[in-house]
């Protein structure tokens, strides 16, 4: 099996990052304009130290933005390059952020979830993630409590 890491991307990262967030999210242009099309090789170089990168020794696997935010820390733009999907590389990426939130003594995790999105939202699901109320227009904010002692 290739080994995938994770690790906080640097400037000299921001294109490839940047082309897999533009790769992802085009197709979803059909049906609304993603927010994470804004996401250029200049902005992602602006904050790159706030962005993670799943790899292999030669690929580009996945990457996600994550930011504190009064709501709960939150991510976006999480990408997941198309043959990659359904390998768990998705849950290792938001594992990753939920670890980092963590660290910097944040104990709930925020994401507004587009509600046409129903893919998104059975993955954010699956990873705890529950429904706290309309998001509007068009999402709803899903919440999750995060380091609780057993
Ligand atoms: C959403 C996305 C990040 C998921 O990444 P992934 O690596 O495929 O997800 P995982 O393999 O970790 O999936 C974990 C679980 O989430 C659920 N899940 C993931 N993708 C799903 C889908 N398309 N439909 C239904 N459930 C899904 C499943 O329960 C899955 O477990 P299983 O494979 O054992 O059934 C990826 O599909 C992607 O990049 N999509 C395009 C961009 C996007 O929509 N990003 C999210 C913005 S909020």
């Amino acid at each position: 099996m290739t080994p995938v890491r994770i690790r906080q991307a640097c400037a000299a990262d921001a294109t490839s990052v940047a082309d897999l967030v533009q790769e992802v999210y085009r197709p979803f242009t059909a049906g609304f304009r993603p927010t994470a099309l804004k996401w250029s090789a200049d902005a992602v170089r602006a904050c790159a130290s706030s962005w993670l990168m799943a790899h292999t020794e030669d690929e580009l696997v996945g990457v996600v933005h994550h930011t504190p935010d009064p709501a709960g820390h939150t991510l976006d733009a999480l990408s997941v390059a198309a043959p990659w999907r359904r390998r768990g590389m998705g849950t290792r990426l938001v594992a990753a952020v939920e670890e980092r939130a963590l660290r910097l003594g944040t104990r709930r995790m925020a994401i507004a979830l587009r509600d046409s999105l129903g893919a998104n939202i059975a993955f954010f699901t699956s990873l705890g993630y529950r429904p706290a109320g309309p998001f509007p227009p068009a999402h709803h904010l899903y919440v999750k409590e995060i380091g609780a002692r057993e």
